[in-house]
């Protein structure tokens, strides 16, 4: 689609979006209606050099549906909608792998977004993938076999669930099962997605033999990371990214320990997945 009041540049064919000349600052409604269709289009989009309040970067996001008061804690006096991702110099960032944020939850957010406080000279990229174009890209055989699939979604620990609940909470959350559709539909454009995650969350697929289920879901999990699907993005001062949480997975790079990254973060409300509707 051609955009007017906005630039759309393409990050890679099939996934990812840089868009230029916008002040997130001072969006006319115009700007507002195409800047949520280029992420529908693209399932990422980047803005450089944005100057934004936590407050304005939270009412910015409510573009794309109701910000939801976070799970991080809440630091340095932001509203609670404004969490913080943030790992120290004496931490090792440990999440290093592809993943979907809360697959575990019946209702994962939607959308994500990150904005930068602090970073490293180098290092701390994030890697962005289609979970539309790895379906695209299976094989015809393997989308008949996986499409009446559902699978089990369950949470384990990681470094920043440690810093969100109390012990309670999170055994509750850990007792937890979730099935979802392994293909899901997005109703925003007609198109199916692969709807799998990191074997962290990702368990096992519904009513299958456990070795068959581990099998097919580390083929379609190693599928998922072939670099066609993703872009990788290089994180500078002023950068803001929203993503398709439900609809990709991402991979933040942990390369740059000893150095401190700091990141707020917008989640958007829950929402189902979607199965593909029946013929
Ligand atoms: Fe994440």
């Amino acid at each position: 689609m051609a955009f007017e009041t906005i630039t759309m540049r393409p990050i890679t064919p099939l996934v990812g979006a840089k868009i230029e000349n916008v002040d997130l600052n001072a969006l006319t409604a115009a700007q507002e209606t195409e800047i949520r269709q280029a992420l529908i289009d693209r399932k990422v989009i980047v803005f450089r050099n944005q100057q934004l309040t936590p407050g304005r970067f939270a009412d910015f996001m409510s573009l794309f549906g109701r910000p939801d008061d976070e799970d991080l804690e809440p630091v340095d006096g932001n509203p609670p909608n404004v969490g913080v991702i943030h790992i120290r110099p004496h931490e090792k960032q440990t999440i290093n792998f592809w993943h979907m944020d809360h697959s575990f939850r019946a209702d994962p957010a939607p959308k994500l977004g990150l904005y930068t406080k602090l970073l490293p000279e180098c290092g701390g990229d994030t890697l962005f993938a289609s979970l539309e174009a790895a379906y695209d890209g299976l094989a015809d055989d393997m989308k008949e076999r996986i499409a009446p699939l559902w699978a089990i979604h369950q949470v384990r620990p990681t470094q920043n669930s440690k810093r969100r609940y109390t012990e309670e909470e999170f055994k509750a959350m850990m007792a937890r099962k979730t099935r979802h559709p392994l293909v899901g539909y997005n109703p925003q454009n007609g198109r199916k997605f692969l709807f799998v995650n990191t074997p962290v969350y990702l368990r096992y697929v519904d009513g299958m033999d456990a070795a068959e289920s581990e099998t097919l879901l580390d083929t379609l999990y190693r599928h998922v990371q072939r670099p066609e699907y993703s872009f990788r993005l290089v994180w500078r001062p002023g950068t803001l990214v929203v993503w398709e949480n439900s609809h990709c997975l991402h991979y933040p790079v942990a390369d740059y320990f000893p150095h401190e990254r700091k990141l707020l973060r917008v989640a958007i409300t829950g929402e189902p997945i979607e199965a593909v509707p029946a013929a």
